[in-house]
């Protein structure tokens, strides 16, 4: 099965991109969510965090209290490669055992930090989604309600869109409406099933 890597920067339409794959019944990884249902109440991972970083990044119910985890590695990056160590290795193991179950022509593996991991290795082509900056920074702020400057942060801890989009193989523009996104998919999943042929 072709493996085909999708990434770029934070709100550049990942998710999005996804979702519309998927609507050609093509099977879907996702790194994020992965990650989300490794940390659930009582999960060993969620153990590890409680250790390394003290009771508090837990809510009274003992669910992950992801703000007060975020303050504590957010610009801080020893901590931020502490929580990496013990998220890390569980989302490419877990994505190692969906890449066994799944039987289609291809499948899209949704890698934010595909990249800054170093794990190009582990699709055969790789799909970068970008849009320009400002419209970026508009997306994230509308749908997370951040500041400009924290946004700028986050982006200035990623791989610039200018190298993502050097070791691309395939480039999606995401900087129009979803109609335009949705068109560039389609001919891109007849390509893909092209490939894997
Ligand atoms: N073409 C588009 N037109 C308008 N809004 C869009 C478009 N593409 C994405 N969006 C919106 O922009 C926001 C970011 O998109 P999305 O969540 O898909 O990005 P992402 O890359 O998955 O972000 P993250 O890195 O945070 O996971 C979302 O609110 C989404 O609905
Ligand atoms: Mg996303």
């Amino acid at each position: 099965m072709l493996r085909v890597g999708l990434t770029g920067g934070i709100g550049c339409g990942k998710t999005t991109v996804s979702l519309l794959f998927s609507r050609f019944d093509i099977p879907i990884i996702d790194a994020d969510d992965i990650s989300h249902s490794l940390v659930t109440r009582g999960s060993p991972a969620l153990q590890d965090i409680q250790n390394t970083f003290g009771k508090d990044v837990l809510l009274e119910n003992g669910e992950l209290n992801r703000p007060v985890l975020k303050t504590k590695i957010f610009s801080n990056s020893e901590q931020k490669k502490r929580l990496e160590a013990i998220l890390h290795p569980r989302i490419f193991q877990e994505i190692s055992i969906q890449l066994q179950s799944f039987s289609a022509p291809y499948c899209i593996v949704s890698i934010p930090l595909l990249f800054e991991t170093e794990s190009q290795a582990l699709v055969n082509r790789i799909l970068v989604v970008d849009c320009d900056i400002k419209t970026q920074i508009e997306r994230v702020q509308k749908r997370d309600n951040l500041s400009i400057e924290c946004i700028q942060a986050i982006i200035s801890h990623q791989v610039s869109a200018e190298f993502r989009k050097a070791n691309a193989d395939d480039i999606l523009d995401n900087s129009q409406n979803n109609a335009a996104l949705a068109e560039q998919i389609k001919k891109l999943h007849n390509f893909y099933l092209s490939l894997s042929c």
